[in-house]
């Protein structure tokens, strides 16, 4: 059994951070999004691994190299534009051959792993088996209906969906699904849609059975879903002190500190995720936040909020909350007379300031 992982996309909902950065490497609980998708697939013990890449190629093949740090062995396939996840399947054709595959968006991050689902794909000759979770929004994500224990129908977005389960972006597959993603025409958004090439093995016989999820599951696409997956993840981490504690510091709940991290005079409030290589100083850090590698932080409070890499935050007179901050960001008291704000910001940044009302 194979797996194709998808980590193509623009990732608009989350500019500024996907005009340098892959959406599927923002670290949630200080761990990349697809590093959990890899976790998951090799738990399952499938080694052989096609990524789909895009525009961000480089950038997903510097962090994941050739697969070796999964023992897995990782092949890349190039996506020269994002036609929809069939035309990902459609190219991955030579790479896949005959075998049965799992498809795992890359975006998303479920509880518990994928080992049951491949497990009982193994033990069945069935052509695909769709993943599926009760949601309160089915009208954003591809919507099955049932019959019988079988699927009969999938819409993608619809506005009044058949039923309230949508479709995780994980799939199980057969062959068959060459003859489907051949067969179809690309949507009104110009895709060639994975539900209609489902809908097409149903539609051409072929057995099409569901999944049903348990745990719970994020799709990344946006701000808030990376810090609802934060949240989630970190209520699940096994404290780890391995970092430095000094002076006047408090450290409570479940708290990771990797090594050559150092908490000088600060108190962190867990559920909180700490990296390698980070400072934090006379800083209050509280529940849900993680923090990546080589952080400066001091003299700030801090709450909620995923941090990646070599950010620098200092003197800031108000807590940060609910905040997603980018590689090398600086946030830090402007001291300089006239008093005002100084910023430099990328295109489509959004900065939420403390009024005076
Ligand atoms: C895609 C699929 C959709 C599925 C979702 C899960 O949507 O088209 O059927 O429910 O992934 O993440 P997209 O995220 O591309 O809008």
């Amino acid at each position: 059994m194979k797996a194709l992982v998808l980590s193509g996309g623009k990732g608009t909902r989350l500019r500024p951070i996907t005009y340098t950065s892959a959406k599927q490497l923002v670290p949630v609980a200080n761990r990349p999004v697809l590093f959990r998708v890899l976790d998951a697939i090799t738990e399952a013990g499938i080694t052989d691994i096609g990524i789909v890449v895009g525009d961000t190629a480089e950038e997903v093949m510097k962090a994941v190299g050739d697969g070796s740090a999964w023992n897995a062995k990782v092949t890349y396939i190039r996506q020269e534009a994002p036609l929809g996840l069939a035309h990902a399947v459609k190219i991955s054709q030579d790479y896949l051959g005959d075998d049965r595959f799992v498809m795992f968006l890359g975006d998303n991050v479920i509880q518990g792993g994928i080992k049951n689902l491949v497990t009982g794909f193994q033990q069945h000759n069935w052509n695909a088996q769709i993943v599926l979770k009760e949601v309160e929004n089915p009208s954003q994500f591809g919507v099955a209906e049932l019959k019988n224990g079988r699927v009969v129908r999938l819409v993608e977005k619809p506005k009044e969906p058949p039923s309230n389960l949508a479709l995780v972006g994980i799939y199980m597959f057969d062959h068959h699904i060459f003859e489907a993603v051949n067969a179809i025409k690309p949507s009104w958004r110009g895709e060639l849609e994975i539900t209609d090439a489902i809908q097409y093995l149903i539609e051409h016989g072929y057995e099409v059975y569901p999944y049903f999820h348990k745990g719970w599951w994020i799709d990344t696409g946006k701000m808030e879903d990376l810090l609802e997956a934060n949240r989630l993840l970190l209520d699940e981490i096994t404290p780890c002190i391995e970092g430095e504690v000094r002076g006047n510091s408090y450290i409570a709940g479940r708290v990771v500190i990797e090594q050559g991290a150092e908490i000088v005079d600060s108190t962190i409030r867990g559920p909180v995720a700490i990296g390698r290589n980070t400072h934090i100083e006379n800083a209050y850090v509280g529940p849900y936040t993680s923090i990546y590698h080589s952080c400066f932080i001091k003299n700030c409070e801090i709450e909620h909020c995923i941090i990646m890499e070599e950010v620098h935050i200092e003197d800031v007179p108000f807590r940060l909350e609910e905040s997603l901050i980018g590689r090398y960001v600086e946030i830090k008291a402007a001291s300089a007379k006239p008093k005002a704000y100084r910023m430099m910001l990328g295109d489509h940044s959004k900065v939420g300031l403390v009024s005076n009302g």
